[in-house]
């Protein structure tokens, strides 16, 4: 199997759900934790930048509404996303992917970019956040994985940037999904607790693939995952769980 430079434990959005995810204050409550690997979710703003939100629109995470990717990064970054959490977290902003690469690499923390386009816009969000994540850890040895839902998106980041790792995403394992993800030349697979077991591993790691798995916040779940040989937890418990 390839080499494997990532932490076993990655804090989901951040640091889940202690903290307004996919924020700055989120990483850094999960590395208060011990957490050395971290996964958030990124699009592009109306001007092409890429920044860290889950949903295509604001109403859940900000106080605005509409889709964000209607909006320049200008606008964006005026936007409360920490509010909506709790008070201790009001008025922290919505960061960029740079911002957090900034931070990431200055710790020598692992990253996990889930490329997560506004509907429509696939294949641009996979080539810009592929170019902006070459160029910020040029010279890193340890580089972000891109993962992604979306096939068409992580054919634009191979095709953009093939050097960055990248694993497909799968809420279900849908007929042909070994096939798709060896034909995106990923280097994992990252799934939904739910459709893996030792034999859906035994089977991704039989062609070279590792597998990675979200979100896992149950310790039963975790345990299961880790006896059946699991490569990646990704969890929102990291007050629970001890990352090592
Ligand atoms: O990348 C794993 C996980 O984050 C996928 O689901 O909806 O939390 O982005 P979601
Ligand atoms: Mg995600």
């Amino acid at each position: 199997m390839n080499d494997w430079p990532y932490p076993k434990w990655i804090a989901h959005r951040g640091a889940g759900k202690l903290a307004p995810e996919n924020t700055l204050a989120a990483f850094r409550l999960g590395a208060s934790h011990g957490y050395r690997a971290f996964e958030c979710d990124v699009k592009l703003s109306a001007d092409g930048v890429p920044f860290l939100l889950h949903d295509a629109t604001l109403q859940r995470t900000t106080p605005e509404e509409g889709v964000a990717a209607d909006r320049s990064w200008s606008e964006l970054s005026r936007l409360d996303a920490g509010g909506w959490h709790s008070r201790a977290f009001a008025g922290e902003p919505l960061p960029t992917l740079d911002a957090i690469a900034t931070y990431c690499i200055r710790n020598r923390f692992a990253l996990n970019i889930e490329i997560k386009p506004t509907p429509g816009h696939n294949e641009a969000t996979g080539r810009v956040v592929a170019e902006h994540a070459a160029a910020r850890w040029a010279g890193e040895t340890v580089k972000p994985l891109l993962s992604s839902f979306q096939p068409d998106a992580l054919a634009a980041a191979r095709a953009a940037r093939p050097e960055l790792p990248r694993a497909l995403l799968l809420d279900s394992l849908r007929d042909g999904w070994l096939a798709e993800a060896l034909g995106l030349d990923c280097v994992a697979i990252v799934a939904n607790h739910r459709v893996l077991d030792a034999d859906v591993i035994a089977q991704a790691h039989g062609r070279g693939l590792r597998v990675l798995s979200y979100t896992v916040n149950e310790s039963d779940d975790a345990q299961r995952l880790l006896d059946a040989g699991i490569d990646g937890v990704i969890t929102d418990a990291v007050d629970r769980f001890p990352p090592f």
